[in-house]
Parts: C-alpha cells; structure tokens; sequence
C-alpha cells in the first residue's frame, strides 16, 4: 500500500519576506481562524470521501506562518481530523513555527493538542541578516526559540536555516550553522537562498556571496554537520540518526498526499493505479468563499503513463539512498527496466550507479540533479 500524508497550509505570515515565493499572504488584522480550520475540515471531509479508507501516516502544518494559529484552534483541527479519518498509532505531526509570533505557553499548548514535531524558521542568528531579510524576529528570539522548544518537551524538532546570503562570508554561514547545532535539533534543514521569480529579490537583487564562495560554504558546511553527527540524506535535510522528516520523506519517495487550505497540492493514487495530481483555490479569500459552497479544487491532473519516470526521480534522486527499484514499481506501476536505456544512459554520463535493487546518483549527478532528473522527460 502506497503510505499517505496530509498536508495543511496556512497561507498567512506577519508580513511578506522579500525572497519568499510561497503561498503567503500578510495576514488582516484578525485571522478568521474558525472559519479557516472549518473549511479544512470540510476540505479534508470531501478528500477522504474519495478514498478508500487508508490511513495516515503523517500530517504536516506548514505555511505561511501556521504558528499564528492558537493552540485552541490547532487543538480542534486536531481533534476534527481525528474524527474525520484513521490515523497510524505513531503518527508524526508536525507543525511549523516561526520566531517572534509564539511564547512558551503555545508551545506547551499545541504539544497537548498533539503536535509532536516543530519546524522553526530560524534563516539565521545574525541580526543584520534577519533584517535584510525582512524577517519579524532578531538574533535573541531564534535563540530562546529551541530552548522553548526544549521546555515544551520536543525532543524532534527541525530547524530552517539559509546560507549564501546577502554579503554573507563563510565564517559568518558556519558561525549560523554552528549556532543552530548548539540549539540540538533532532533535524537541520540548510537552504542555499535562491532569488525567485515573482519575489521583491528578483525585481531588486541584492548582492550574493560568489560561485566559489557558495560552494565553500556548502563543503565546509557538510563537514561541519557530519562532525556533529547530522546525516544528510537528502539535498537540504539533515538529522540525527533515525529522526528523519517522515512526512517530506514521503514525498521524495513519490508518496501519496492530500492537500487542504489555500492553494495546497495533492497527488492520488486510484485503486486501478491512476496518479492524479490536485490544486485548491490559492488565494485565501477564494478558498473561503469557494469553501462556504463546498468547493476545494481549482484543479486536477491525471499523470499520463509516460510523466511518471521524470516525476519519480525528481523526487527520488533528491534522496541520498536513491531509488529503489521496488519503490519504483509500486509507485509509478511500472518495472525499473522500462526505464534501463534511460539509466544506462546516465551511468555513461557519469551520473548514476546502478545495482540491482538500487539506483544513487554519483557526486557529479547530485550536483547537477536537474540535469540528471532530465534524462528521464
Ligand atoms: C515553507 S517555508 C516557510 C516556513 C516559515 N514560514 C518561515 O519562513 O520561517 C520553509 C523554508 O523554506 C526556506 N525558503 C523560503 N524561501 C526560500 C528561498 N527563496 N531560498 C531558499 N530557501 C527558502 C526557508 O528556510 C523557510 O523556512
Ligand atoms: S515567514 Fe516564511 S512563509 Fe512567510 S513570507 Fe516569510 S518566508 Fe514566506
């Protein structure tokens, strides 16, 4: 059985970062957060009565800034999913948070309410850079935000750092990353920053730190986390042993998901091994006013037979394992050697190495991972 996930976003942040092209909206001066958490239910309600009955595996709240939210409101959303669908025993439910919109006694909260794993937005700790980037917090409140995490009783929880930041220098990026080991986190997510399209950093971008710079970062960076004992095993993730993010490794691995709240994607799997993927209404004010007529989806997609190698391994090679070929087969419902032209192909480039059970990209093909995924358009 293919494992499903439940993904959950909340579209509002404080105010709008510059390099941020995710679905965030600032939020008005009051949350309609009881009208936010019924319509995903009732999103969640019309999901599941398209499925068999399977169970979750994972939920993950991310956004936008889910830690706006009250515990209460996180509590009955909780509870409402819990009436709504199965869920497995040992089920990971994270909840991102963001420095500067929580104190200790929402952290206490939504541990009662059942969150057991955080992501905190952290970027960096050096104060001239949460400023350019626009961020509500400084250098203090990343700080006390994992020792709140620490007091609340997380013992998993994930820290998001940037590097190659605006002026950065290599010391300054280590001195962030060494700053966040010291914090303990179960799990490190270490982002290059990257200027999108559609984001004030495009339209006027600042300054970055050079090629060779950014790559010194990431070299000395890596073998600062392994010192440390946090493994990388996908592009940006890295944890102490067996804490890895259940729910976005679920999705490396070509999961199934369902998506709820505004502009949330999904991706299906049918009984007959049909993939669709599904989008919901994006804007906020759409999806409430869509909601209140009990619709959700602004769109479907059928994956065609011959999208789904390039789809798999967009996904997979992220992963540091790699592939695996019963992965592969129960996943896109097709054999691995329907694609072994493919892969030997990519094994001549240098790319990929391929045993039986396994495909990895080589240190050159996770280099270039957009290249090594194309082989498979
Ligand atoms: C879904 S986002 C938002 C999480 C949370 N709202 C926050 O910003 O603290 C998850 C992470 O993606 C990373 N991220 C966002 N925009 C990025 C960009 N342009 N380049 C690199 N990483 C980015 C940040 O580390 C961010 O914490
Ligand atoms: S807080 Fe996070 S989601 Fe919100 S605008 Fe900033 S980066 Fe984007």
């Amino acid at each position: 059985m293919i494992p499903l996930s439940l993904y959950i976003h909340i579209p509002w942040c404080i105010r709008k970062c510059p390099y941020c092209d995710f679905n965030s909206h600032q939020a008005p001066t009051e949350l309609p957060e009881s009208e936010y958490i019924k319509a995903l239910l009732d999103d969640l309600k019309q999901e599941v009565s398209q499925i068999e009955n399977r169970a979750i595996s994972s939920i993950f709240i991310g956004g936008g800034t889910p830690s706006l939210f009250t515990a209460k409101s996180i509590d009955t959303l909780l509870a409402g999913i819990n009436q709504i669908c199965t869920l497995d025993k040992d089920i990971e439910i994270t909840l991102e948070a963001n420095p500067g919109t929580f104190e200790q006694q929402r952290f206490n909260d939504y541990r009662l309410a059942g969150i057991n794993r955080l992501s905190i937005g952290i970027q960096s700790y050096n104060s001239d850079h949460l400023k350019v980037l626009g961020r509500v917090h400084n250098a203090d409140e990343a700080i006390v935000a994992a020792q709140i995490a620490h007091q609340a009783g997380f013992d998993n929880f994930n820290l998001d750092l940037m590097f190659g930041l605006p002026k950065q220098t290599t010391t300054q990026a280590l001195s962030d990353l060494q700053q966040a080991i010291d914090c303990n986190p179960s799990h490190l997510s270490w982002y290059q920053l990257t200027l999108e399209p559609n984001t004030l950093f495009h339209h006027n971008p600042p300054q970055l730190p050079d090629h060779e710079s950014q790559w010194d970062i990431q070299q000395a960076g890596q073998v600062l986390l392994a010192k440390e004992g946090y493994e990388q095993y996908e592009v940006s993730a890295y944890a102490l042993k067996q804490q890895m993010c259940q729910h976005n490794f679920n999705y490396w691995e070509f999961g199934d998901y369902i998506g709820i709240g505004a502009g949330a994607h999904g991706k299906l799997t049918d009984s007959s091994g049909v993939i669709t993927r599904h989008q919901k209404y994006r804007q906020p004010k759409q999806y409430l006013e869509h909601a209140s007529k009990g619709e959700f989806r602004s769109s479907s997609k059928e994956l065609l037979t011959k999208e789904l190698p390039f789809e798999f391994m967009l996904n997979a090679l992220r992963l540091k394992s790699g592939v695996n070929k019963t992965v592969y087969q129960e996943r896109t419902g097709q054999p691995l050697s329907s694609v072994q032209r493919l892969i030997e192909q990519a094994k001549t480039k240098g790319l990929l190495q391929y045993s039986d059970e396994q495909i990895v990209c080589t240190e050159q093909g996770w280099r270039f991972l957009d290249d090594t995924s194309s082989l498979f358009l």
